[in-house]
């Protein structure tokens, strides 16, 4: 069956049925509320565990509100996990890619039938609107049903070699796994990133233990239940919920660990990284941070414009590694953009995400609501001019803070080279497209990039010269933002990232797989 990209609330829009969508989407919150209050084990083949110590998540939108308690391992379970996974892969290693691809398109069909108790979980979890939770969870059924498709075209990855130097001689490629994968997810999209890790090492024959951000483990845990209820073998799917120091030092002297895969900071992934060659060089895939830009040339629709470099800039609060963190304008058009892009930001409505006009939801946390701070106060200290925003709006019971946008910031400041993960966008005035790429290609990372511009000359020029992995020309729905699986393969270049092949794109199954080249002689 050909691949089709899931998007549900756009064909809610289109048939007309937009009430229907929100009364799904409320129906899923309340499963999520009526649940809450568990206490969730750690997952090692058909055990499920406890510690005496927990991690207790509260949800962004209310702190009062406690989705449920963790377990909080010291990297005994941890290692346990890792343990029974190296034995699950003996046999999982050499199962039938075709059961595989199956019980991927089981587990897309069980997502689906979730679909709105995930995105409920994920708005508590992470404080994303509804719009954006439910496009996270068509996100996360992409890629099951993405890479299946990907498998399925490549026969499992095994060619007869063409080439002949005697007679009777056969060769094959074979692309086999690895071994255990470590995964470890992000908070920001605790579902889709997880499920494209999980599953890009699951389908190509490897076996993992995941280990999702403490900030939101439910995600990870549902999706790791519904693996196991497809299917997938339990002692091939562990899930262990552990601080991140104790994964650092768990990777660094578990040698049985064939790879580890992690969406997160440059500096966790390149501090990961490091402990786990310290010993013997193993492959990773690291999805790491970005600096992304947006240039708006004279040529630009300023409507579409502001309205894409508004989605990303402050779409989930610019808690995403694609957001749109600065934004070079031409100078013919800088005094206009400002003005209708500072109304545009100054219309958020920022509140509760639970509630269906709600744009901008909470920070994830009380230590991105001090990070919004200092650098607000940064900006401010080093001479830029705050257009619009800079001030937290709630932070007792939930993390909310305004959107806010920085113009005439000296090119000094080192807020121009540091992601920054809150909803801060940085604006320049520029005199031509050549300035502009020079600036965006002025930081160490290389994630996303987008332009504005009607001149299909200019979008060239920018597409061939500029230094990122996915890269966008006049996308209203978010410039930097937003990518799908199947239609946007997301990775980075520079320090953004260490796949060399993006997610949700043709190649990203190989990440997971080494060639083994089968001789036999008649
Ligand atoms: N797909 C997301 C985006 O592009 C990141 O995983 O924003």
């Amino acid at each position: 069956m050909p691949f089709v990209n899931e998007k549900t609330y756009q064909k809610y829009v289109q048939e007309g049925r937009e009430e229907e969508f929100h009364s799904q989407v409320e129906d899923g919150l309340r499963k999520v509320r009526e649940e809450a209050g568990s206490d969730y084990p750690i997952l090692i083949n058909d055990r499920e565990l406890k510690t005496s110590s927990k991690i207790v998540v509260r949800s962004p939108v209310d702190t009062e509100f406690v989705l449920g308690t963790f377990q909080k391992d010291d990297g005994l379970l941890m290692r346990n996990a890792i343990k029974v996974a190296r034995d699950a892969f003996n046999e999982w290693k050499d199962s039938d890619w075709r059961d595989r691809v199956e019980l991927t398109v089981k587990a897309a069909y069980e997502l689906r039938r979730m679909k709105y108790e995930l995105a409920g979980i994920i708005t508590y979890e992470n404080g994303k609107n509804r719009y954006e939770s439910v496009a996270e969870v068509d996100e996360t059924i992409d890629y099951f049903n993405y890479y299946a498709q990907v498998l399925e075209e490549n026969r499992g990855y095994v060619k007869e070699m063409e080439g002949r130097i005697v007679k009777g001689e056969n060769g094959v490629s074979v692309m086999r796994p690895y071994g255990v994968w470590v995964i470890i997810s992000p908070f920001n999209f605790p579902l889709a990133i997880t499920a494209t890790m999980t599953l890009g090492a699951l389908i190509t024959g490897n076996t993992v233990v995941i280990k999702p951000s403490s900030d939101t483990p439910l995600s990870a845990f549902k999706l790791a239940t519904i693996l196991r209820r497809v299917g997938f073998p339990q002692d091939a799917v562990n899930y262990v919920t552990a601080p991140g120091e104790v994964v650092s030092k768990v990777l660094e002297d578990s040698l049985e660990v064939a790879g580890f895969a992690f969406t997160g900071s440059r500096e966790v992934g390149h501090s990961l990284l490091k402990s786990f060659v310290s010993k013997k060089p193993r492959p990773a895939v690291l999805e790491l941070g970005g600096k992304n830009a947006t240039v708006i040339t004279s040529k630009a629709d300023l409507k579409k414009a502001v309205e894409g470099a508004f989605r990303g800039a402050f779409g989930f609060g610019g808690q995403k590694c694609s957001a749109t963190s600065r934004i070079f304008v031409e100078a013919s058009v800088y005094q206009e953009f400002l003005t209708r892009f500072k109304a545009k930001v100054e219309s958020t409505v920022i509140g509760d995400p639970r509630v269906r006009t709600t744009f901008l939801g909470p920070l994830i946390n009380k230590k991105a609501i001090e990070k919004y701070r200092r650098y607000v106060d940064q900006a401010v200290s080093e001479g830029g001019r705050i257009l619009t925003g800079g001030r937290v709006k709630e932070e007792e019971k939930t993390y909310l803070v305004e959107p806010t946008v920085v113009i005439d910031l000296p090119y000094t400041s080192s807020l121009w080279r540091t992601e920054l993960f809150v909803p801060i966008v940085l604006i320049k005035e520029v005199q031509n497209l050549k300035e502009a790429l020079r600036l965006v290609n002025d930081v160490d990372y290389g994630l996303t990039a987008g332009i504005f511009s009607s001149d299909r000359e200019e979008i060239k020029y920018f597409f061939n010269n500029v230094e990122a992995g996915v890269v966008y020309a006049n996308r209203e729905s978010g410039s930097t933002t937003g990518a799908m699986p199947g239609v946007q393969p997301f990775g980075g270049w520079k320090d953004s990232g260490w796949t060399g092949r993006n997610a949700g794109g043709p190649y990203y199954l190989l990440s997971f797989l080494r060639e083994q080249a089968r001789t036999t002689y008649e």
